[in-house]
């Protein structure tokens, strides 16, 4: 089978990448390189031996897009913007790139008569916890532009499915991750200030950042910090193989891809400082602007349709990431990102 992937350059795509050619999966990646690596592209040979085609398109330039995904047989849509704090700023930035570049994904499909679609979508679409852990039932309320981008797509594809039940679908709802390959060769170098936690953590302990603010300590948690559900990213990129092999049968369903188990930021401090063998200082700050004090996923149902669970610990996303942090001292900032 012939794979095309929309935002296969970037950092999850690289990863699913590495695991759909070592399954034996054609490639198309499509990317406008606007937070993709050409390098982390060519570093997919030396892990897998392999090559991905890449095209560089825009998701929304649809007659260039539908040409590319010709004699494919199934995409994974991973491009779009992702920063939450930028959609806040930049709404319609985010509608234009995520829904509109996903409209005309869909159209290209139709015009080539591919139904198969694994989309990236976020727990974001949860929004403020009514009931933890979350389940794939749990009210979708997301509470910033960027979340909901991803409910309009996760709506469209319902409605799509519903005028025509040939399509097969699966939403995967990601939590959070974290991590990079075990080679070291690819994974997460974001530009400028990291927002997340663990990029901002492994750049403290590369000695980038003097410190890590931490965003309270005064949340209902076990020690007061917020809580998260990391996932590695083999992990992750696995639930899309086993999402493909999944979808033999028309449908539109949403699947959590987590772990099932939330550590709070001082637990990935203790972890990661453990990992790498270097202090990381931290401060205590005031919380963050929106942050939800804990969330973490019901991770039943991947395991049921998917038979798919996470298998890697914290320690393993703390030594991947500090591994892949370790090297980029030394090689192009490009290889990352
Ligand atoms: P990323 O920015 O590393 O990758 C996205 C890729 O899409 C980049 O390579 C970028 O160049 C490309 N792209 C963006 N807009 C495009 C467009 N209009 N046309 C073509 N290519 C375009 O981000 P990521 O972390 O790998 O995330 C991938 C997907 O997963 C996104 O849809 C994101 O919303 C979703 N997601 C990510 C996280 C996370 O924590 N990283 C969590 C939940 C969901
Ligand atoms: C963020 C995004 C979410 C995205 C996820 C991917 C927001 C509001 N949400 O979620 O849409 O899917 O990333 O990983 O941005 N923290 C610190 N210090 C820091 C950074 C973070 O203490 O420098 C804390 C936060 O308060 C939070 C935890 O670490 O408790 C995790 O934060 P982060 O990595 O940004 O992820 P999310 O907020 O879960």
């Amino acid at each position: 089978m012939k794979i095309f992937i929309t935002g296969g350059a970037g950092y999850i795509g690289t990863h699913i990448c590495v695991e759909l050619l070592q399954t034996g999966y054609d490639i198309v990646v499509y990317d406008n390189l606007s937070n993709g690596s050409t390098e982390a592209i060519h570093q997919l040979k030396t892990i897998t031996g392999k090559t991905a085609v890449l095209i560089i398109g825009d998701i929304r330039d649809e007659a260039r897009m539908s040409e590319a995904m010709r004699g494919c047989d199934a995409v994974i849509h991973l491009a779009g913007l992702k920063a939450v704090g930028e959609s806040v700023e930049k709404p319609l930035d985010y509608y234009d790139n995520n829904v509109h570049g996903t409209l005309c994904l869909l159209r290209a499909m139709q015009a080539n008569n591919i139904k198969t679609l694994v989309f990236s979508s976020s727990a974001t679409v949860y929004g403020d916890p009514v009931k933890l852990p979350f389940s794939e039932s749990h009210p979708l309320q997301p509470t910033n532009p960027y979340g909901k981008t991803k409910l309009v797509i996760e709506d469209i594809l319902r409605d799509l499915y519903h005028s025509d039940s040939k399509w097969k679908i699966v939403i995967l709802r990601y939590f959070n991750p974290v991590g990079a390959h075990p080679s070291g060769l690819i994974g997460e170098d974001p530009l400028g200030i990291p927002n997340n936690l663990m990029p901002f953590i492994a750049q403290v302990a590369a000695g980038k950042h003097k410190f890590l603010n931490v965003y309270g300590d005064d949340y209902p948690t076990p020690d007061g910090t917020g809580v998260r559900d990391y996932i590695h990213i083999v992990d992750l990129a696995q639930g899309h193989v086993k999402a493909l092999e999944a979808l033999s049968v028309p449908q539109c369903t949403p699947i959590n891809l987590g772990t099932g188990q939330g550590y709070s930021v001082l637990d990935l401090v203790k972890a990661f400082s453990n990992a790498s063998g270097k202090e990381i200082p931290y401060e205590i700050v005031p919380r963050r602007a929106g942050d939800i004090a804990e969330f973490y996923a019901d991770p039943s149902l991947a395991q049921k349709i998917l038979k798919w669970s996470a298998s890697k610990t914290l320690d393993d996303m703390c030594r991947d990431t500090w591994n892949f942090q370790s090297k980029i001292k030394c090689v192009p900032k490009s290889v990352g990102k």
